[in-house]
C-alpha cells in the first residue's frame, strides 16, 4: 500500500534542508534568498519525469487538481463529452464536471477498468477525451483503448492515481496517452500528504497547464513576476516546497515500495489460490503496482460476509466491498450532470455491477507480518 509506511528520516532531512537553505516555501522566485539553488518542486518534477520516461512534468496540489489542470490544458469547449469509467473515485467525474464538460461513464470489464467494447459504443461527435483509470494499480486493456481513440482522434488522459510505477509493455503507466495524472494523497503508493503530478507528451499542453495552474502566469523571463505576461486565466494549484521536499524523499523509495508490494501480494495470492477463487484479470502486458489483490465471489452477500470475517481477524479490505458508493457511478445521483445524462442512473451499469458487487479487495502493505496470508486464507475459508 502506501509510501506512508516508509515516512522517516529521509523526508525529515529533505524538509530540514529547506529551512537551512533560506526557508523559501514558494515553488518559484526568491532566488537571492535561496541557498544552494534549492528548488524542491522543480527538482521533484525533473526527477519524476525522468523516472517515468516522460518529457514534461508539473506538480500540483492533489490528484483531483491534476485531472482538472490536465483537462484545462486540452482547451475543450463547454458541453464536450469526456468518457471515463464507472468504477473510479468520484474525483475523476468531479474534475470533468468542474471543467464544464459532460461526463460519460463506461462500464468496466473483468480488469475492473474501462471496457474497450463499450467504449466504442459510447463515442459520439461530442467526445473529445477519454480518461482511463488504472484502478488500484492495474491497467485496462490499453492497446485496444489506444487503437479506438486513435481511430476517432480522441485524446487519452490516464488517471494514474493508483498506478504510480506500474507498466504497460515498456511504458510506465501515465505515459501511454497524451497526458497522465498521479495522486500523492496519504493512501497512495508515494505520498506528499496531499499532492499530485501531471506528465505530458506535448510541450504545448505542458505550457498551457503550467500557466493555468498558476493564474495564467507565463513566467516570462523578460519581466518580473508582477508584470508577467498571460494568455489565459487560470487558478491556483501550485505545489509548495514542503510537499516537493517530501516527494523527493518518497520518489527514492518508490522502487522499494513496489518490490515489497509485489512480493507480499504474491505470497497472499499463492495462499488463497487454494480456495479456487476467480481473480481480477490483469492484462498480459501490464505489470501492476500490486496495491491490492482483488478477487470475485458468488454474490454481494458473500462478499460482505467475507469482509466481516476478515475484519474479525484484524484484516481490512480496501474500497471493495465497503466503499463502493464512493467509487461506483451508479450511486452518484448527487451529481446533477450525471443525473441529466442518465435517466436511470441506478440501472445504467449492469455489466459493471456484476463485477463490483462480487469483488473483494485486500490491501497490500509494504511491511507484512508473515502470518497474514494464513489469516486471510482462514478467514475466507470459513465463508467460501
Ligand atoms: C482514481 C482516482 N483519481 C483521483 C483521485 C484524487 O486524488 P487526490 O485524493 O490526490 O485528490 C483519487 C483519490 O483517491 C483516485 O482514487
Amino acid at each position: 500500500m502506501p509510501g506512508y509506511e516508509l515516512i522517516g528520516k529521509e523526508e525529515k532531512k529533505q524538509l530540514n534542508s529547506i529551512f537551512s537553505n533560506g526557508g523559501i516555501l514558494f515553488r518559484q522566485g526568491f532566488e537571492s534568498l535561496r541557498k544552494k539553488n534549492s528548488f524542491k518542486v522543480l527538482e521533484f518534477e525533473k526527477k519524476f519525469s525522468k523516472y517515468m520516461g516522460s518529457k514534461y512534468a508539473l506538480a500540483v496540489t492533489s490528484g483531483t487538481a491534476a485531472l482538472r489542470v490536465a483537462l484545462a490544458s486540452l482547451n475543450l469547449k463547454k458541453g464536450d463529452e469526456v468518457i471515463t469509467q464507472s468504477f473510479t473515485f468520484v474525483a475523476t467525474v468531479e474534475a470533468i464536471i468542474e471543467s464544464r464538460l459532460t461526463p460519460v461513464c463506461c462500464d468496466v470489464d473483468e480488469t475492473l477498468n474501462m471496457d474497450p467494447d463499450q467504449l466504442k459504443k459510447l463515442i459520439t461527435k461530442k467526445t473529445k477525451a477519454v480518461i482511463v483509470v488504472h484502478m488500484l494499480g492495474v491497467s485496462p486493456e490499453m492497446d485496444k483503448i489506444k487503437k479506438i481513440c486513435k481511430k476517432f482522434n480522441i485524446s487519452i488522459i490516464e488517471d494514474t492515481a493508483w498506478g504510480c510505477g506500474g507498466y504497460f509493455g515498456k511504458s510506465r503507466l501515465g505515459t501511454l496517452g497524451r497526458i497522465g495524472t498521479y495522486s500523492f494523497d496519504f493512501a497512495k503508493t508515494i505520498t506528499t500528504g496531499e499532492g499530485g503530478m501531471i506528465v505530458f507528451k506535448k510541450k504545448q499542453d505542458f505550457d498551457r497547464a503550467k500557466a493555468w495552474h498558476d493564474h495564467g502566469h507565463e513566467n516570462n523571463p523578460k519581466v518580473p513576476r508582477w508584470e508577467d505576461t498571460r494568455s489565459s486565466s487560470g487558478f491556483n494549484y501550485r505545489m509548495t516546497e514542503l510537499q516537493g521536499a517530501v516527494g523527493l524523499a518518497q520518489l527514492k523509495k518508490l522502487e522499494k515500495v513496489l518490490k515489497f508490494q509485489r512480493l507480499n501480494k504474491d505470497k497472499i495470492e499463492k495462499k488463497i489460490k487454494k480456495l479456487n477463487l476467480k481473480f481480477r484479470k490483469i492484462p498480459k502486458k501490464n505489470i501492476d503496482t500490486c496495491d491490492a489483490l482483488i478477487f470475485f465471489v458468488k454474490d454481494k452477500s458473500i462478499a460482505k460476509r467475507c469482509r466481516k470475517s476478515l475484519n474479525m481477524n484484524g484484516i481490512q479490505t480496501k474500497i471493495l466491498p465497503e466503499a463502493s458508493t464512493w467509487h461506483f457511478s451508479k450511486y452518484w445521483s448527487h451529481m446533477s450532470e450525471l443525473k441529466k445524462k442518465y435517466k436511470n442512473l441506478k440501472r445504467s451499469f449492469i455489466k459493471s455491477e456484476n463485477y463490483i458487487n462480487r469483488a473483494i479487495s485486500i490491501p497490500i502493505f509494504v511491511k507484512m507480518n508473515k502470518e497474514i496470508p494464513n489469516i486471510i486464507y482462514k478467514s475466507l475459508k470459513k465463508i467460501i
